[in-house]
């Protein structure tokens, strides 16, 4: 595919990393953003160039990627998430789960140094030039963004963040970084564009408008990346996304679909629970059923994948194929109640291999369905007009070999 922004796809995904932020950390929303903008300004200002900015507004938006793995992987009760900051673990984590993304420049353990110190003094113990700068940069603005709320432009705060930034450089970050910072704090521009109101135009507007050709492979890559977010946000869904992946790809080849259509459908399999991530993990790990209320919240699940796949060019077919698989034949689903005329071959597609594979995922509070429970219960819902009959039976044809 042609004329891509990775930087635009990424800043429209990130809407669902600030909003995991905001639950496990309590960290302002825009977090991921605000420290994307602050590490753009800095970069230009310290003399990156083009491409290496490019990058770094990439590893910006995804510096805590490693946060919910890590969560999973702890034994920290949820009031004490704000402390998974302070383990180097979703560094780790982070820095392997952007290994395939497709950079320009091909940056290393930028994100797996985003916690270092100047002094020495931060996870791995690499000081001063031994840190990379694009590390030191998103470091810096995730201090500031994390002790400081910077959309607050009063003289006060801005008094105290001068004075915090005066105190620590040559500390926690380089003093040249600290200068480069005070250069764009006297502008009032500066703390306008940090404002949650503006700061994604704000990006836009100093983001270069490179546009890469990295095919719908390199697509793939990314929203892997968020797919691994979505998966590890909840325990009891860990393989999820990546199951209904192996199980496109699986169908998609068994109806011999090109290779273009095989790698959509499976950016549209990585994205289509996107929107749980808005979802409170008090109702995604609930054991017992949901009552009305959490049932009509979980629903809204899809509307945001929907609104937030949107946005993004050539992603017409992707979006389709992502957001509609909760709705049914009959008009009964979830969000637009859309029926069987409105739904297309690859959405019913999306619609049944979901229900396959949640029902055949092992659940920590349960153990996976069998194929031909799962088949029977398909086939119910074939019967009440909630499913794709030819759909249902090719599922049963390729799945019962490997699974019964
Ligand atoms: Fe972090
Ligand atoms: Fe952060
Ligand atoms: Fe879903
Ligand atoms: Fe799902």
């Amino acid at each position: 595919m042609k004329n891509f922004n990775l930087n635009t796809f990424l800043i429209s995904i990130s809407f669902a990393l600030d909003l995991v932020e905001k639950e496990l950390l309590g960290v302002h929303n825009f977090h991921s953003k605000r420290v994307a903008y602050i590490s753009l300004r800095l970069a230009r200002l310290l003399g990156l160039d083009s491409k290496e900015s490019f990058d770094l507004v990439s590893l910006a938006v995804m510096h805590d990627n490693g946060l919910t793995e890590a969560a999973l992987k702890t034994n920290l009760v949820e009031e004490e998430f704000y402390k998974l900051e302070q383990l180097k673990e979703h560094c780790v984590i982070g820095e392997k789960n952007v290994r395939d993304f497709p950079f320009l420049t091909n940056p290393k353990n930028i994100i797996l140094y985003h916690h270092e110190h100047y002094d020495g003094s931060g996870f791995f113990g690499k000081k001063g030039d031994e840190i990379p700068l694009m590390s030191q940069i998103i470091a810096f603005a995730d201090l500031l963004d994390s002790a400081y709320t910077l959309t607050d432009s009063s003289l006060k705060n801005k008094h105290d963040i001068y004075k915090y930034v005066e105190e620590n450089k040559g500390i926690l970050f380089d003093p040249i970084i600290a200068e480069a910072f005070f250069q764009l704090a006297r502008t009032t521009a500066f703390w306008l564009d940090v404002t949650d109101f503006m700061i994604v135009e704000a990006i836009c507007n100093y983001v270069e408008e490179f546009t890469v050709d990295i095919g719908w492979n390199g697509i793939f890559q990314v929203s892997k990346v968020f797919s691994k977010i979505i998966d590890t946000k909840s325990k009891f869904t860990a393989r999820h996304t990546a199951g209904l992946i192996e199980k496109i790809e699986t169908m998609a080849i068994y109806y011999k679909f090109d290779q273009e259509k095989v790698t959509k459908l499976k950016i549209a399999a990585s994205l289509h629970d996107l929107g749980k991530l808005a979802v409170s993990n008090k109702i995604l790990e609930k054991e017992t059923f949901l009552d009305p209320e959490e049932i009509n919240t979980i629903q809204s699940h899809t509307y945001f994948t929907h609104r937030i796949l949107h946005k993004l060019d050539a992603f017409e077919e992707i979006e389709e194929w992502a957001y509609q698989h909760h709705e049914k034949l009959d008009g009964s689903g979830y969000p637009y109640g859309l029926s069987a005329d409105e739904l297309c071959f690859e959405s019913r597609l999306m619609g049944c291999l979901d229900i396959y594979q949640a029902l055949t995922e092992h659940r920590p509070y349960r153990e996976s369905v069998s194929h031909t429970t799962t088949m029977k219960i398909m086939t119910e819902m074939v019967a009440n007009n909630k499913i794709d009959k030819i759909i249902t039976k090719d599922i049963d044809k390729v799945f019962g070999i490997y699974i019964a």
